[in-house]
C-alpha cells in the first residue's frame, strides 16, 4: 500500500521553510518535501521524506505518484517575477509547465482514493497590472476580478495557473459520461509581499523590503530599487503560513471562489525607512530606483480588497503595521543577527 502524504513543492523556498515548521508544530506527520535544491536538514528532520528534483521531471513525479497517496498539496515551487524576467522561457516551464503537471498529478491521486485532493496555490499581486504610477495612486482597493493584465512572466504565469486550477476542481473532463467526481479542490491565495525575519527571498521584486530590513539588522549598506513613496501591500510570514492553513481547513461549502485576496498592512518604502531607523538609527539607506523594476511595482496595486478572504473563511491578520515590526520582525531579525 501506499503511504499517505502531504506534498510540498519549493520546500526549501522561502515560504516552505515557514510552512514546514508550522505544518510540523501542528503533528502533520506525512510531510513529502520536494525541492530542486538540496532541503537542509532541519526542514528534513520535520519531514516524512525529502525529494530532490525537479517539478518537470516526469520520472520523479510518476515515483512520487507511485509511493505516496497524496491528499494535500502545497505547490510553492516557482520562479519568482524579478528571475523570471531574465529567463521567461524557463519561468514558464517551471511555473506554468510545472504547475500542469502537479494539477495532473493531483487529479489522478483523487481518481485513486476517491477525494479531491486539496491544492493549495500560492499566487500573488503579480496576477495584476495596473497601466502605471497614476493609475495606481488613483486606485483604491482592487478586488480580484479587477486589472487582471499582469506585465511579469511570472503574474501571467500565476494568473493562468489559478484558472487551471479552477478548470481542475470544476471543469476537468467535463464531457466525459462519469464527469462528476474527478476534480480536484483548489484553493489559491493572491499573496501580497512577504516579510520574514528568518529567510530572505530571492529573485521577486517586492524584496526591496525584507532586503532593507535585513540589511539595516545586520549592518550592511543597502540600496532601495524603488523610489520612497512607492506603496505596496506586505504581510509577514506567519499571517501567510496562518492564511494557507485556514484556507485549507475552510469548510468546502464556504468557499465561493477559487482564488482570494488577502491582505495585512499597505506601506510605501519611506514609511518602511522611517519605521527601521526608529530601531536601527545607524541603518545606511539610500533610494537608488531601478527604472525597470520600478515599472513592475507601479503596476502591482498598492492595497487589495480582501473581504471575500474574510467572508468566507475567517481571514483576518494576526499582525496589522505595528506589531508586525515591534512583535515579530524586530524581536526576531535582532535575535538571528546577535549570534
Ligand atoms: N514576491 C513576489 C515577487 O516579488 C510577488 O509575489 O516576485
Amino acid at each position: 500500500m501506499r503511504q499517505t502524504a502531504t506534498l510540498i513543492t519549493g520546500a526549501s523556498g522561502e515560504m516552505g521553510h515557514g510552512l514546514i515548521g508550522r505544518l510540523a508544530e501542528e503533528g502533520i506527520e506525512d510531510l513529502v518535501a520536494l525541492d530542486i535544491r538540496p532541503i537542509d536538514q532541519r526542514i528534513g528532520n520535520q519531514c516524512k521524506a525529502c525529494v530532490n528534483g525537479d517539478i518537470l521531471d516526469e520520472r520523479l513525479l510518476e515515483r512520487i505518484q507511485s509511493e505516496y497517496e497524496i491528499h494535500t498539496v502545497y505547490h510553492l515551487a516557482a520562479l519568482l517575477s524579478t528571475r523570471a524576467e531574465f529567463t521567461p522561457d524557463a519561468a514558464h516551464r517551471v511555473n506554468a509547465g510545472g504547475t500542469l503537471r502537479l494539477l495532473q498529478m493531483a487529479v489522478e491521486q483523487s481518481q485513486w482514493h476517491g477525494r479531491p485532493v486539496k491544492f493549495m496555490f500560492p499566487s500573488s499581486i503579480a496576477a495584476y497590472g495596473l497601466p502605471g504610477r497614476e493609475v495606481k495612486q488613483g486606485t483604491g482597493r482592487v478586488r480580484e476580478t479587477e486589472w487582471n493584465f499582469p506585465t511579469t512572466m511570472y503574474g501571467c504565469n500565476k494568473l493562468y495557473c489559478e484558472h487551471l486550477g479552477r478548470y481542475y476542481a470544476n471543469h476537468y473532463r467535463q464531457l466525459a459520461v462519469d464527469s462528476s467526481s474527478h476534480g480536484i479542490d483548489f484553493r489559491c491565495i493572491r499573496f501580497p509581499g512577504l516579510i520574514s525575519a528568518v529567510t530572505l527571498p530571492s529573485g521577486g521584486t517586492t524584496d526591496y523590503a525584507p532586503e532593507m530590513i535585513h540589511a539595516a539588522a545586520s549592518g550592511q549598506k543597502y540600496g532601495c530599487f524603488v523610489v520612497p513613496d512607492t506603496r505596496l501591500p506586505f504581510i509577514v510570514m506567519p499571517d501567510a503560513v496562518n492564511a494557507l492553513l485556514q484556507l485549507q481547513e475552510a469548510p468546502r461549502e464556504n468557499l465561493r471562489q477559487t482564488e482570494y485576496n488577502i491582505s495585512s498592512f499597505s506601506m510605501t518604502a519611506d514609511e518602511i525607512h522611517q519605521r527601521i531607523l526608529e530601531e536601527w538609527p545607524q541603518a545606511e539607506i539610500d533610494f537608488k530606483p531601478d527604472r525597470k523594476r520600478q515599472a513592475i511595482v507601479d503596476s502591482w496595486p498598492a492595497e487589495v480588497d480582501d473581504s471575500a478572504a474574510r467572508a468566507d473563511w475567517g481571514w483576518a491578520p494576526r499582525y496589522d503595521k505595528e506589531a508586525a515590526f515591534s512583535q515579530y520582525l524586530i524581536p526576531r531579525i535582532k535575535s538571528r543577527y546577535s549570534g
